[in-house]
């Protein structure tokens, strides 16, 4: 059975007494409620990185990086290395995600050697993928996700596919409040796993956890998630409020 997950990404956001403050209350209602039947990681900037692996203690929820360089290690300023988050125990991380794509204009090809680094190191890529409004308009969606899906991570061998969590963010629906319909998800998630089945075999697409991402809110997200191929949601705008994070975590059974 694969998994069920629910993964904040934060984005840049939350000063370092802010970010205390969500995961202090995140911690309570993990407390407070009754267990979740989901996984739930919560994705921070790299300087919290620590404060929330401090926080997540006993597993009540992990901890991921939103980006990993593509080298090793070696003179790339500002770039921090999969090698570094592996020796801090982090075991996510978000690959990408169509803002990386978008203003550091990353391809499918270099996504791949991000992917590449983190499974050296131990680390499960969340892999984002999905088309902008244009491609959509022109029903341009399924080409694009087949490339990014393809080009991305086709070279992996089956093993280290089952290390993926792939995530569908249509990009106009990113931070815009316009919510793909649970068809328009269900319809993309199933193609995604189907063309994982031609690629890896029946057995490990359906073991592979396809999330939704885009304008999830405690509002849609029980609706979005009550599909058969919908394994869960990465939650941007609302992993910040630590309540509205914890009921979109309650919304996937
Ligand atoms: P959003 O972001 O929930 O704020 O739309 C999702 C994402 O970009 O991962």
């Amino acid at each position: 059975m694969r998994s069920k997950i629910v993964a904040g990404n934060w984005k840049m956001n939350l000063t370092f007494d802010e970010a205390d403050e969500v995961l202090d209350k995140l911690m309570t209602n993990l407390e407070e409620h009754a267990a979740l039947s989901c996984k739930m990681i919560v994705c921070t900037p790299y300087p919290y990185l620590e404060l929330a692996s401090d926080y997540s203690g006993d597993s009540y929820f992990e901890v991921g990086a939103q980006d990993v360089s593509a080298y090793d290690k070696g003179a790339y300023t500002g770039e921090v290395s999969a090698a570094m988050l592996g020796s801090m125990e982090i075991a996510y991380c978000i690959v990408g995600h169509s803002e990386r794509r978008a203003y550091h204009n990353e391809s499918d090809e270099l996504i791949a050697r991000k992917v590449d680094r983190l499974l050296e190191n131990d680390i499960r890529p969340i892999v984002c993928c999905g088309e902008v409004l244009e491609e959509r308009e022109a029903d341009k969606q399924f080409e694009v996700v087949k490339r990014q899906v393809t080009d991305g991570l086709f070279h992996l061998t089956p093993e280290q596919f089952g290390k993926l969590i792939i995530a569908y963010e249509p990009v106009w629906a990113i931070g815009t409040g316009k919510t793909a319909t649970p068809e328009q998800a269900q319809e993309m998630h199933a193609y995604i796993r189907s063309l994982i089945a031609e690629k890896y075999g029946k057995v490990v697409a359906e073991e592979t956890s396809i999330l939704y991402g885009g304008s999830c809110k405690p509002s849609n997200a029980k609706e979005l998630f009550a599909n058969p191929d919908v394994d869960g949601g990465l939650i941007g705008g609302a992993s910040l409020n630590a309540d509205d994070f914890m009921a979109i975590a309650e919304s996937l059974k």
